[in-house]
């Protein structure tokens, strides 16, 4: 029954991607629609961190959902590199995250009665585990389950896994509308023509709303840029990903480090800024003073899929029968994609869902365009 199922994905990110992985590997005809090249927008930009801990700042849904994806993490991506033979490089070492005053270790403090893996850390107890870190540092909480890859390489290890698979992947495809018949999105109408399939993911990442709104639908999504700089140290200084208010870093295996990100509702401007590129070197510098003597590697922006409620949409909607959503995944993606992959895969086989996905239902703020 499964290989007559066909599904078409609209977005070539890594929601979109990993979701197309998971739905071949259960049997169903995948076709991969993206406008640009696989993987290349927020996806490539991002730092990597699989920060179900650190990031999160309350329990609740969003937290157990960045869980359950964060323990399918090594398994996945040990799965895509047996089938691609690239490494996405992942690192276990672990997430700091450092208190500078009374404030934010109170804040910190405040998150341990919840979270599930993490232990408070006086300053000396941090520089015996990180040397490098600043002596004004106050203490801070450490993460040892929240992991990282590096992004760059995870998109060259999916995209592999993904033609080794057999998956119709359309690169330089514009979807230009979604296609209803009887009230269903039955398909898609692109740059190379129309195309039909059993169910239609939506996965455009930061670009999702301009293709609800045809069908009358406004999904309130809008791209949060982040600016990230790529430095050298002169040697290695940390194993571990730190992260603080407004900065984290994070070390990769060839030797350089990810400093980000500004987060900023500027629209789809993906232009770097001297000003934010030497604001994050401050911050990072702060963090580690050695990194005054950085070698620049790199800058770039990416824009992350953002919502009010900074929640992601995932499932269905009454309000568009036949279309499927996996979008609005704001800050987590890269954390998120296995589990966003399972739990689609597991509404297209028609299975009840690992986690309860009401949370994530689009129908919390769908609403009709003239509704303002
Ligand atoms: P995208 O990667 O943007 O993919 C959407 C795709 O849809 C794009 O390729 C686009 O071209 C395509 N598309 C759009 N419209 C159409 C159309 N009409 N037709 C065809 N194709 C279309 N997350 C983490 O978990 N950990 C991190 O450490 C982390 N760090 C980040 C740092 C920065 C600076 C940024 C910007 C983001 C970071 N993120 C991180 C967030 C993460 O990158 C995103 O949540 C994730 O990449 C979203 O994936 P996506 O597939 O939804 O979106
Ligand atoms: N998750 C890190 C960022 O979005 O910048």
């Amino acid at each position: 029954m499964n290989s007559k199922t066909s599904a078409i994905i609209v977005g070539g990110g890594i929601i979109g991607s990993a979701i197309a992985a998971d739905l071949i590997r259960a049997g169903i005809r995948c076709t991969l629609v993206e406008k640009g090249a696989l993987l290349q927008e927020a996806s490539a930009a991002a730092a990597g961190m699989l920060g179900a801990q650190v990031e999160i700042h309350r329990p609740g849904a969003f937290y157990e959902l960045c869980r359950y994806s964060q323990q399918l993490y090594r398994k996945w991506t040990e799965e895509l590199e047996e089938l691609s033979g690239v490494s996405p490089q992942y690192i276990d070492q672990g997430i700091v995250r450092i208190a500078w005053n009374e404030e934010d270790e109170n804040e910190l403090r405040s998150r341990l009665p919840w979270i599930q893996d993490a232990q408070w850390l006086e300053a000396n107890e941090f520089r015996e585990l990180e040397p490098a870190l600043s002596s004004h540092i106050r203490g801070g909480l450490h993460f040892p389950m929240d992991h990282q890859v590096q992004p760059v390489q995870l998109a060259h290890t999916l995209q592999a896994a993904l033609r080794k698979l057999g998956c119709d992947i359309r690169e330089w495809t514009p979807v230009f509308s979604l296609i209803e018949r009887g009230g269903r999105v039955v398909g898609i109408r692109t740059s190379e023509g129309d195309l039909y399939a059993d169910h239609v993911i939506l996965c455009a990442g930061a670009w999702s709303s301009a293709l609800t709104e045809p069908l009358g639908l406004k999904l309130p999504m809008f791209p949060v840029k982040g600016q990230c700089i790529s430095i050298r140290p002169p040697a290695p200084l940390i194993r571990k990903t730190v992260f603080t208010k407004g900065c984290y870093i994070v070390p990769k295996k060839d030797g350089t480090m990810i400093v980000g990100a500004t987060q900023e509702e500027a629209g789809f401007d993906k232009r770097c800024l001297v000003s934010a590129v030497g604001a994050l070197h401050a911050k990072a510098a702060a963090l580690l003073p050695a990194l005054e003597q950085a070698e620049l590697v790199s800058t770039w922006a990416g824009l992350r899929p953002g919502t009010r409620d900074e929640l992601p949409f995932i499932g269905n909607s009454s309000k568009a029968p036949g279309l499927l959503f996996a979008t609005g995944h704001y800050r987590n993606g890269i954390l998120l994609a296995p589990g966003t992959g399972k739990l689609m895969t597991q509404l297209v086989l028609g299975q009840s869902p690992d986690r309860d996905l009401a949370p994530f239902a689009p129908d919390r703020v769908l609403a009709g365009v003239d509704a303002g």
